[in-house]
């Protein structure tokens, strides 16, 4: 049997930093599934449709082909084919994928192909529902989690690391946005897996939390 570790959580708790450390120690592969939704909402936004056009959504999920491959350990996403990998890391591509996700077809497409990828691969796997819907029988799940404000300055630091203005407040605002959209959807909400295990990370460092995890993983392996 495969050993799956799933991770999920709010935006900005730190999720996909640390998943690919957790697999790197581990010798796992690393999949980080909110590039997939990322992709997809990109696919929307490519044929002028807004997110709230869900028969045009539908439709549209039939012809649509996201695949992954990995590049020096890289994860790559591809769209019908094209490697959007470059394109996915935009606030703008963020609230599409957000807003997109919310949709059955989009997400059934999505988790099957998350699902095929566990069975045949020991993985660590980030995003919203891995524990409580792609990966409901995963040996390893944890909720990482942060508060709002502490995600916010992260993210704020990060920005204005790379020399960009960024506003604190108003990242604040998106940030609780995106948890609310996450939380209160109809299908596969983000909530924390009953048999998960909570990790809050506003006090720790990521060497801190992937020790945490690491030690986790290590008991159940
Ligand atoms: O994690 P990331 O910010 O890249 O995810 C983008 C969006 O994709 C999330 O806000 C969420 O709405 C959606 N998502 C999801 N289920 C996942 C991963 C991401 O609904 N497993």
């Amino acid at each position: 049997m495969r050993f799956n570790l799933a991770i999920d959580g709010p935006a900005g708790a730190g999720k996909s930093t640390i998943a690919k450390r957790v697999a790197k120690e581990l010798s796992f592969v690393y999949v980080d599934t909110g590039a997939m939704y990322r992709a997809m909402g990109i696919y929307f936004s490519d044929l002028g449709i807004a997110p709230e056009e869900q028969e045009k959504i539908e439709a549209a999920c039939k012809d649509v082909k996201i695949s992954i491959s990995y590049e020096n350990g890289e994860q790559q996403v591809y769209l019908n084919g094209v490697n959007v990998t470059g394109r996915l890391r935009t606030e703008e591509a963020g609230k599409m994928a957000s807003a997109t996700s919310a949709y059955l077809e989009v997400r059934k497409k999505l988790v099957e192909l998350q699902q095929e990828m566990a069975e045949n691969t020991d993985l660590v796997m980030d995003g919203r529902d891995i524990g409580t819907a792609v990966l409901p029988n995963a040996p390893l799940k944890v909720y990482l989690t942060a508060s709002a404000h502490v995600r916010a300055l992260r993210r704020w630091k990060e920005l204005t690391e790379k020399g960009q203005t960024a506003d604190l407040a108003k990242i604040e605002e998106d940030i609780n946005e995106r948890d609310y959209q996450d939380m209160h959807r109809e299908h596969s909400p983000l909530v924390q897996a009953e048999d998960a295990v909570l990790v809050d990370s506003s006090e720790m460092t990521i060497d801190e939390v992937v020790e945490k995890i690491l030690s986790l993983a290590r008991e159940r392996m």
